[in-house]
């Protein structure tokens, strides 16, 4: 890892001083220099279980961004209050979110955003979400779920671009809503793509190749997130301009006169424009999407933040992974906040208690040893069930596990959260390998397919997990786990 990371500062500080040399130049996916440009990369997200949040991006300043919406796709009576219309330093375009609340639960609504054309048909164009279940609702649903998916715009596209994409939009039925723990498109690849020659070689161009990457990923999965509830967690991709931070290079360049990391590309800024998640005991605004939780039928969900906020946090200005993001919140209040989120769940509405990191601490990869300190402990206090993370560009399914030994029930009833990595949903960097000892807890491994996971939740004692591959739609793995919630169904 070193060893590369050295080889690419010498190739690049070498390019630095040799003139580039002419090529395609990268495929712009929508020209948001255009203002006629239409609104683009729709996603939602919940808002408890009655509201939703709807964002879209565009290429102007919306005065008053709203959603209309309603029951009948050719009626939409309902118009929201204004949301937000935002920019950062090096977007091309706006971020625009509205929240909607008073809805009714587990129901479908179709909508429109401002400058959208009232004869647009949301049926016809997929333009519709469904609110969350009620919290206690017992009825069986099933979500998907994954990590570290991104896109190559390019000469490469056909060849790099994850089948993941159209085997979502193809089995939308089959899920509730998609929850993905981090890493977005991976636009902090954008240099690595040129030194690899899938993108020319443009230094100066650097900040638009990043917000490029960035808006084709959201623009092409908007098929699919305009109607399906998108998630969304922090990955170490969506942390800074390039990874790993090239800060001294930068530097280097910015005497020159080139900047390659304008700061609208560091410290997480896009992904916290990009998304509007619910925010739960959070007293500062900004901790928004970085950690949060909410409740979905017979299930409370948890997103924590394995990227900063903790202590030793591998992110953060000193930390290993050279970054230099974060914090977010005060000093523990991560943790703080977890502990009380988890202390608050009523197991006998939501028996399930799900949470999702970036960087796992048990695999046959590399495990984060600074997030295991800071939050196994507090996941095996408070019983969770499953823990789930990506990081590795792989498939593991591992046996409950604390303190590095497999819980001896196995899946059949278990003491210890159970730990499955999903992080093969496709990117430029391709797959990981395991270690050649495999752990004592790690069950399956698949690190030549390409895939994403389902979470099916039966009843209130059976959860299952299976891996789907992407080009086939097979099932290449699943597994049930049993669990006496100390309840009748
Ligand atoms: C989205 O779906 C439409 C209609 O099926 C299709 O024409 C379009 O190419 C799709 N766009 C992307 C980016 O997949
Ligand atoms: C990142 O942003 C947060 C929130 O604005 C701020 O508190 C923190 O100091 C920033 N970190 C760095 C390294 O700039
Ligand atoms: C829960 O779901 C499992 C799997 O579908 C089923 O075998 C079991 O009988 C169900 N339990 C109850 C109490 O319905």
């Amino acid at each position: 890892m070193l060893i590369s990371i050295l080889a690419k500062i010498v190739i690049l500080t070498t390019l630095v001083s040799a003139t580039p040399y002419p090529r395609n130049s990268q495929p712009i996916v929508r020209d948001y220099t255009d203002t006629s440009t239409p609104a683009s990369q729709f996603r939602l997200a919940f808002n408890g279980p009655r509201g939703v949040s709807v964002s879209w991006n565009t290429p102007s300043q919306l005065d008053n961004p709203v959603v209309f919406y309603g029951e009948e796709s050719h009626h939409l009576p309902f118009t929201s209050s204004p949301g937000t219309s935002t920019t950062f330093e090096s977007a091309v375009s706006y971020d625009n979110h509205v929240t909607i609340s008073g809805l009714k639960p587990f129901t479908k609504y179709y909508y429109r955003v401002t400058g959208q054309d009232e004869s647009m048909n949301p049926e016809e164009e997929g333009f519709y979400f469904v609110t969350g279940r009620e919290v206690g609702d017992r009825s069986p649903f099933t979500i998907a779920f994954f990590a570290d998916m991104g896109i190559v715009v390019g000469d490469a596209f056909a060849k790099k671009i994850p089948p993941t994409f159209s085997s979502l939009y193809d089995s939308r039925n089959e899920y509730e809503f998609i929850w993905h723990s981090g890493d977005f498109a991976y636009a902090d690849d954008w240099l690595w793509e040129e030194l690899s020659g899938v993108l020319p070689f443009d230094l100066k161009g650097g900040a638009n190749a990043y917000m490029n990457i960035f808006n084709a990923y959201f623009d092409h999965l908007a098929n699919v997130t305009k109607n399906a509830v998108y998630m969304s967690g922090p990955g170490n991709h969506d942390a800074d301009c390039i990874e790993p931070d090239l800060g001294f290079v930068n530097d280097i360049l910015k005497f020159i006169g080139l900047n390659i990391c304008p700061s609208g590309q560091r410290n997480f800024t896009s992904y916290l424009n990009h998304f509007n998640m619910p925010t739960k005991y959070q007293i500062e605004g900004y901790c928004q999407n970085m950690w949060y939780s909410w409740d979905y039928g017979m299930t409370h969900f948890v997103q924590i933040n394995t990227e900063t906020d903790f202590k030793d946090a591998p992110d953060e200005p000193d930390g290993t992974a050279f970054l230099d993001a974060g914090p977010f919140g005060s000093s523990g209040q991560q943790i703080k906040w977890l502990e009380a989120d988890l202390a608050s769940v009523d197991r006998s509405k939501t028996p399930w208690v799900i949470v999702a990191g970036h960087r796992p601490w048990y695999s046959a990869e590399d495990n984060c040893d600074s997030c295991k300190n800071a939050f196994e402990d507090i996941l095996y206090k408070y019983n969770v069930d499953l823990a789930w993370f990506g990081h590795i560009h792989y498939y593991e399914r591992d046996t409950p596990v604390y303190q590095g030994n497999p819980d001896p029930n196995g899946l059949n009833n278990p003491r210890a959260p159970w730990n499955i990595i999903s992080g093969a949903a496709g990117n430029f960097e391709g797959f990981s390998s395991p270690k050649s000892s495999r752990p004592s807890y790690t069950e399956v491994v698949i690190d030549n397919e390409y895939g994403w996971s389902k979470m099916i939740f039966h009843n209130s004692t059976h959860l299952e997990q299976q891996y789907i591959s992407s080009s086939t739609g097979e099932v290449l793995d699943s597994a049930i786990l049993y669990k006496d919630h100390g309840l009748s169904w």
